[in-house]
């Protein structure tokens, strides 16, 4: 089990769009995908399955529940808050609201879903955790859980405002409680080779490896496509299979995968 937090306080960069297409195109290329909505908006969660479909979320993994006798109980293991999502092998811990609470939570619980993944996530050999667009709680319990951080920048100056706060947040991890921490590199979205960007978009590739390392080769485009897909259920890469936009995310799984070490194509897969 490989664990990728796919990271940025700002938000509006792609991290929900890039875990949704990342996720679909390892599902899609044979391997067993957990995906954890890490963020209190839920958007991953609406993009993937009803509320109707589930009754646990991830707060209830995360958040001891109040008991009105004041005894201690302890809150749902991961399994329970497992749902299918609409691509095979692709399961989905979804999040809610409710969520936003973990932020005035004890410390101790930013272990639990660390914990919780490596009890119950090994049937799984890739987990996707969607990080809120803020430096609290919940974003240090995902990079403590994670093996790998991604991180989705826009494509222009503003793009790359803050990263060097989250580059620090990472360091501190790193020294703090997550020495195995290791930086996938950062992916250029919503890149627009109609405007003449490409001096403003130079700059920040360059700023990006300094403070991230690597910047993925493939920038993926803003495409009307990418943003109708959710309203579908469906990632773009299914919903317009034969569009631009899916041969860079095509191209850009296989990018993250040489990068993981990983074969492009699980070979078991019967697909
Ligand atoms: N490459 C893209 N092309 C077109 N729209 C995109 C692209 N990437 C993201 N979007 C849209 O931009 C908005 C913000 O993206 P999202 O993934 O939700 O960002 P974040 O999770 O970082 O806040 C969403 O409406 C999404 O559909
Ligand atoms: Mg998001």
């Amino acid at each position: 089990m490989i664990t990728i937090a796919i990271a940025n306080q700002k938000g509006g960069v792609g991290k929900t769009t890039l875990t949704r297409e990342l996720s679909a195109c390892c599902a899609l290329r044979g391997y067993q995908v957990l995906v954890v909505d890490c963020d209190p908006q839920g958007n991953l969660t609406s993009s993937w399955v009803d509320a109707d479909v589930y009754e646990a979320t991830l707060s209830h993994v995360l958040i001891e529940p109040e008991s009105p006798a004041g005894i201690k109980m302890e809150p749902l293991p991961l399994d329970d808050a497992i749902v299918e999502s609409p691509v095979v092998g692709l399961d989905l811990v979804p999040a809610d609201i409710r969520l936003a609470r973990f932020e005035m939570q004890p410390d101790y619980l930013t272990h639990r879903l660390r914990n919780q993944l490596k009890d119950h996530g090994r049937a799984y050999d890739l987990v996707f955790v969607d990080c809120p667009p803020q430096l609290g709680k919940l974003l240090t319990a995902a990079l403590y859980a994670a093996d790998f951080v991604l991180v989705p920048c826009a494509a222009d100056a503003m793009g790359l405002q803050g990263l060097s706060d989250l580059a620090y947040t990472i360091e501190q991890v790193r020294k703090n409680v997550n020495s195995d921490l290791q930086m996938l590199g950062a992916v250029i979205n919503l890149y627009k080779p109609q405007r003449n960007l490409s001096a403003e978009s130079r700059g920040a590739v360059e700023q990006a490896i300094e403070l991230v390392g690597h910047v993925f080769d493939t920038n993926l485009h803003d495409y009307s496509k990418v943003a109708e897909a959710p309203s579908q259920k469906l990632p773009a890469v299914l919903y317009a299979k034969t569009h631009r936009a899916a041969d860079q995310l095509w191209s850009l799984t296989d990018e993250v995968l040489d990068r993981l070490q990983m074969s492009r194509q699980k070979l078991s897969a019967v697909n």
